[in-house]
């Protein structure tokens, strides 16, 4: 693969499956703006290992509108252009059907926020982007809880990889003829952080009993996915979901 020339968002690059497919991209050549949150110094650190690649480092909130659409202006003018924005960062936040009505809504709120919203504000300005400069990619990262749904304390969860399949569907319906693809990588359990903390509390068995592989998905089995998309491989699949749940669940 060779991604000499793109350049490339990655939303929430800063650890687990954005900082797999930051650093394979970096390493076929593309040049990455590695966004982060919290975590500047992952993020510098991953730089730190392709200095040729020329990439950058940018932190903002998502739950803040206002910080999505700065980290889109900061990648246009420090890279000049983008090719392909991938929107990964999402949180994973319990909120039980048993909190109080005003807390349980908060974690909904912030879900939504995080996970959908800010996939919004950037889609907009990326379609506009993309539509001044011949085209350009989409990539979603999903989930398999947005075709099986989730348990009953992450409903928020569930409903913004919802509403996040549903966006790239309509992006990739609505100006492939301009050039422009989109599509979902839609992940079941991954070993990340944001798993881990299911494995401590309820052990590795169970999430190994539903899949059909004998070991669980870790970031790098879905890193080259988003490589060979971006390298426009994977076109004439626009709108498309790639699964990956290492067969735990077909639809
Ligand atoms: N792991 C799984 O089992 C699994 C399964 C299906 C789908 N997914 C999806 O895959 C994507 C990545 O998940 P992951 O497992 O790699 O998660 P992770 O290890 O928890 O990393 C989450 C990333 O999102 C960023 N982030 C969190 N809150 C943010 C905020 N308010 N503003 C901006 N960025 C924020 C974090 O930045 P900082 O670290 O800098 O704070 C971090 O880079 C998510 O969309 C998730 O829903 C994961």
């Amino acid at each position: 693969m060779n991604l000499t020339g793109q350049h490339i968002l990655v939303t929430g690059a800063s650890r687990g499956i954005g900082r797999a497919i930051a650093r394979e991209l970096m390493a076929q050549g593309g040049r990455v703006a590695v966004h982060y949150n919290s975590n500047k110094d992952a993020g510098l650190e991953l730089l730190s290992e392709f200095p040729e690649s020329d990439s950058i480092c940018i932190g903002a909130d998502l739950e803040k509108p206002e910080d999505v659409a700065r980290l889109f202006h900061t990648c246009i003018d420090r890279l000049g252009k983008l090719d392909t924005i991938i929107v990964n960062a999402g949180v994973f936040l319990p909120h039980p059907p048993d909190m109080p009505p005003d807390s349980w809504f908060a974690v909904w709120k912030k879900t939504l926020s995080i996970n959908l919203d800010s996939a919004g504000v950037l889609t907009h300005l990326g379609i506009n982007h993309f539509l001044k400069h011949g085209g350009g990619r989409f990539i979603y990262v999903g989930s398999r809880a947005a075709f099986r749904g989730e348990t009953s304390d992450y409903m928020a969860y569930a409903a913004s990889k919802g509403g996040l399949t549903s966006l790239a569907r309509t992006v990739a319906r609505s100006f492939g003829k301009s050039g422009i693809t989109s599509f979902v990588l839609a992940p079941g359990f991954t070993r990340t952080a944001m798993a881990e903390s299911f494995i401590e509390t309820h052990g590795e068995s169970i999430l190994l009993d539903e899949i059909s592989l004998p070991e669980l998905t870790r970031p790098e089995h879905i890193a080259p996915l988003a490589a060979f998309i971006c390298e426009g491989k994977m076109d004439h699949a626009t709108g498309t979901v790639i699964d990956l749940n290492a067969g735990s669940y077909m639809h």
